[in-house]
């Protein structure tokens, strides 16, 4: 039958497969395009100042007063080692069978190709005395908690982002990269260590996750994440990193620092963070192998490729980790249908989603 193709039927069905293909991948093609970070000159004397304290910055004098200002400092766990990658997961006190299972499941790998890789837990203090020592004892059994002097609530998580920074900056400023994620996220190490090393440009300036672009403030006064005016004035935030997930070098870590520590802003966290780089002059870079806050619908060679995947069910981590690392590798093809397939289901469950909220919507109207 294929023979029997006139030249305008070829055509017509490569241009659907094009057409496929430019809906599926074509966005991110498009966002790598306009978010790729140019070598940039700086004019800005603002920056440049900013730069140039995030160069001088000198933590040594400090590691004292630092390591005082956590309950659990864990000063010690990175001091001795080359590490690559530094993963820093922010979890909520009561959370331990969340942990446990992240070390049972992606957070159980220590190197990649001979590279180093450390996972923390970054956690804020319980309401309670009795949590505190159950904290304390799982830290003693692991040894990968940090603990901050603040009270763990969902308004103090700027705090803890920042805390995870000064750490770094403290206690592990030989690592390279600094992953920032949360306990929902399925992360796959292995692959983003991988992107990270075969990283050939100049490895400074680093920001990569899932890039927001033009988000609108939430400027409804009864609404939980409400932002006023008096702290945010502009129309739109400017481009930042989900902050499900997002990758910064070592530099960036001193210089977002920097200049925090010299902004007080109520607005949520991972915006935080890129208002922070931007005024030190550091542009997002996008990658779509972030998924931001999407679940990503599971397929074997679909999750060895990406980075990240959102709202995991404990059983759902247990199970596809297994089949994830079992070794067996994916040719190029089998990726490749991986990625359409998984792709094409996680549209299909925004729109079921869309749906079902609509109706809903709907239904109460009616109700109403
Ligand atoms: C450390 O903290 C103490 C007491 O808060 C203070 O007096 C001292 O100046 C601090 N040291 C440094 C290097 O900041
Ligand atoms: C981590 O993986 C190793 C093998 O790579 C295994 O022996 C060990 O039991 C795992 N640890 C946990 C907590 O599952
Ligand atoms: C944030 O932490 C500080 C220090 O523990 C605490 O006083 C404050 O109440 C916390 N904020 C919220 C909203 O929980
Ligand atoms: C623990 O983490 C999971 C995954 O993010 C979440 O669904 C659950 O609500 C958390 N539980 C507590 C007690 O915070």
């Amino acid at each position: 039958m294929f023979c029997r193709l006139r030249t305008h039927q070829w055509c017509f069905i490569i241009f659907n497969i094009m057409l496929f293909h430019s809906l599926l991948f074509g966005g991110d093609l498009l966002e790598k395009y306009f978010l790729r970070s140019l070598p940039v000159t700086y004019t800005d004397m603002k920056i440049l100042q900013i730069r140039e304290k995030a160069r001088k910055l000198d933590m040594d004098p400090l590691k004292t007063n630092i390591s005082k200002s956590f309950i659990i400092s864990s000063s010690e766990v990175c001091s001795d080692q080359e590490v690559f990658l530094l993963t820093i997961v922010s979890s909520s006190p009561a959370n331990r069978t969340r942990r446990n299972l992240i070390r049972q499941t992606w957070g159980n790998v220590t190197g990649i190709r001979g590279y180093a890789v450390l996972i923390l837990f970054a956690l804020g203090k319980p309401v309670s005395e009795a949590m505190q020592l159950d904290i304390s004892e799982e830290s003693q059994n692991h040894g990968d908690i940090i603990e901050g002097n603040f009270l763990d609530s969902s308004e103090n998580q700027t705090l803890k982002i920042v805390m995870s920074m000064e750490w770094t900056l403290a206690f592990c400023s030989n690592a390279k990269f600094l992953l920032k994620t949360d306990e929902e996220i399925f992360v796959n190490i292995a692959s983003l260590a991988d992107y990270l090393l075969n990283l050939k440009t100049h490895l400074e300036d680093i920001y990569i996750g899932r890039v927001i672009h033009q988000e609108v403030p939430d400027r409804d006064p009864q609404s939980k994440g409400f932002v006023s005016l008096s702290q945010y004035q502009e129309q739109y935030y400017p481009d930042y990193c989900s902050g499900t997930a997002f990758v910064i070098s070592q530099d960036v870590v001193r210089k977002i620092y920097v200049v925090a520590k010299e902004t007080i802003l109520l607005v949520p966290p991972d915006v935080f963070v890129g208002i922070c780089a931007k005024n030190a002059g550091i542009i997002p870079i996008q990658s779509s192998r972030f998924s931001g806050k999407k679940h990503i619908r599971y397929n074997r060679c679909c999750y060895k490729f990406i980075f990240t995947s959102s709202g995991m069910e404990d059983d759902e981590i247990l199970k596809e980790w297994r089949e994830i690392s079992d070794g067996k590798d994916c040719t190029l093809l089998e990726t490749y249908y991986g990625l359409v397939s998984c792709r094409v289901l996680t549209y299909f469950d925004k729109f079921k989603h869309f749906n079902i909220e609509t109706i809903k919507n709907e239904a109460f109207r009616f109700t109403n």
